[in-house]
């Protein structure tokens, strides 16, 4: 398992945020251009999860995104048809960067854990794979390679 800072995947990395700590607490901000390679479009978050209810299980053709764990501790399972990384989400100045055609399962939210998602583009229900086996079809598609 790759914690935030370790990963080595297609499409994929972690982006570290600037954290202004001090003695009143920790502050972390995340502008465009400075730190975030796209501009945001959206914002969501994804709470109140049972730890045995695992979500996601799809993939974006377009969309970039960065997820972060603003509380609690989320692990992420990241497949392509040609790697796999499960990545664990614990601090809230760590982000993870996951670009198109990478799929993603979250799952193992712990007691309060909450998912902040910042998304290049407006939601858009055309631009999900949310069947594996399409998914790893326009994968080959769109890079022209075997699936292994
Ligand atoms: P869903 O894609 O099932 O969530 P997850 O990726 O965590 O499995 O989304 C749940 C619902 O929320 C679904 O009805 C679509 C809606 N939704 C929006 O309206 N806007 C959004 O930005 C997102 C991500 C989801």
């Amino acid at each position: 398992m790759a914690l935030e800072g370790d990963i080595n995947m297609q499409n994929c990395r972690n982006i570290d945020f600037k954290n202004h700590s001090d003695g009143r607490g920790d502050l972390v901000a995340i502008e465009h251009p400075k730190d975030l390679p796209f501009e945001i479009k959206r914002v969501y978050y994804i709470y109140n999860v049972n730890a045995e209810t695992p979500r996601g299980f799809h993939s974006h053709k377009d969309l970039e995104q960065v997820l972060l764990a603003v509380n609690g501790e989320i692990k992420i399972r990241l497949k392509t048809p040609n790697e796999e990384e499960i990545v664990q989400l614990s601090d809230p100045s760590k982000g993870l960067y996951v670009g198109p055609m990478v799929w993603r399962e979250m799952f193992d939210f712990s007691d309060h854990a909450v998912l902040l998602v910042l998304a290049s583009h407006e939601y858009d229900e055309n631009d999900y794979l949310r069947n594996y086996d399409d998914y790893e079809k326009e994968y080959a598609k769109v890079y022209k390679r075997e699936v292994k």
